[in-house]
């Protein structure tokens, strides 16, 4: 008898069809939210769980699933689920690393480059018939050449991050748990701060940390006020990690020059202040959405659920370590 296992949003086609031919498969929602009752309801007789970062996957679901072996997440970041509580029951949770660090690079690089260069904001000009002409003063942005690029988080997406940022003449410094041994530090030509000496320094902060208890809210009222107030903050990695009504306070009053925004404290919903804001870009949340980039999370997903339910040991688990900082 096949596995049976609870999709709970559809995957792009090709590995739905993939999946669908291995499993018993059960899709709960083709929404974008899956109500927690279905859930609930739905998951009592799976093996395995194949899940977004919209799903939050905690105790009360695990007691639901007395059968359940495996949680597959479709994102790199498993903040969404409950993890001390499903290695406590022995159940396998696995991610989808590497496949994404490119993708999000990319994004960073644009979201950086949207926000100083005010990308939106002189497109919706030029849609609105307002553009008359060349003029000495229009849209002046920011210059990134020579400037400094404070990362907070220097993993995998962070340090894809600086290997672009180095193409724009940027000087990088970096904060994260877990210091560079000097001889890395000196190849990948960065720099380490403590976080509130990178705050201060830098012209352009861009968070790449993975959301756990000690980086919600790290960047906090208190941490806004020592940024530069020509500085912009960019956030690609989990909304949480920004206090975003202090966030909205320091873009209204000025304390920061601008920010771009893949993700928001309380999802999908944004700080009704922020969309009323010119000196923001937002983005509902595409840090890893290319086609080839979706495509390849998708098979991973559903390689490590499959691997987990042959009782292998799937190729990306996640597992305890002292402190995951960095996606
Ligand atoms: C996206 O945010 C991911 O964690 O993959």
């Amino acid at each position: 008898m096949k596995p049976r296992v609870l999709l709970t949003h559809p995957l792009l086609p090709e590995a739905m069809d993939y999946l669908a031919s291995q499993v018993d498969l059960e899709l709960a929602t083709e929404e974008m939210i899956l109500p927690r009752e279905e859930l609930l309801a739905r998951i009592e007789d799976k093996q395995g769980l194949l899940c977004f970062l919209t799903d939050a996957i905690d105790r009360e679901v695990m007691d639901r699933a007395p059968k359940l072996k495996i949680i597959s997440n479709c994102a790199v970041g498993v903040n969404n689920i409950d993890l001390k509580d499903a290695w406590s029951r022995g159940l396998l949770v696995t991610n989808t690393p590497d496949v994404l660090t490119e993708a999000t690079a990319d994004l960073t690089l644009a979201l950086i480059l949207a926000t100083t260069r005010r990308l939106v904001e002189a497109d919706r000009f030029c849609r609105e018939g307002r553009f008359r002409g060349w003029k000495i003063d229009l849209f002046l942005g920011l210059e990134l050449s020579g400037k400094t690029l404070g990362l907070i988080g220097f993993g995998r997406i962070g340090r894809a991050v600086a290997r672009r940022a180095r193409a724009f003449n940027l000087r990088i410094i970096y904060q994260d748990p877990k210091r560079l041994e000097a001889s890395l530090e000196k190849e990948l030509g960065v720099e380490f701060r403590s976080l509130d000496d990178l705050l201060r320094e830098a012209d352009i902060i861009s968070i790449h940390a993975s959301l756990t208890p000690e980086s919600h809210h790290l960047i906090s009222a208190e941490r806004l006020k020592l940024m530069k107030k020509t500085a912009v903050l960019v956030n690609v990695a989990r909304g949480p990690i920004v206090d975003e009504k202090a966030l909205v306070e320091a873009l209204k009053t000025g304390q920061l020059w601008g920010a771009g925004l893949d993700v928001y404290e309380n999802e999908p919903a944004i700080e009704p202040e922020l969309p009323k804001l010119d000196n923001v870009v937002l983005l509902p949340h595409t840090g890893s959405a290319t086609r080839e980039t979706r495509q390849k999370m998708c098979f991973m997903a559903v390689e490590n659920l499959l691997q987990g339910l042959r009782g292998e040991r799937p190729s990306h688990l996640v597992e305890p370590v002292e402190k995951t900082s960095v996606l």
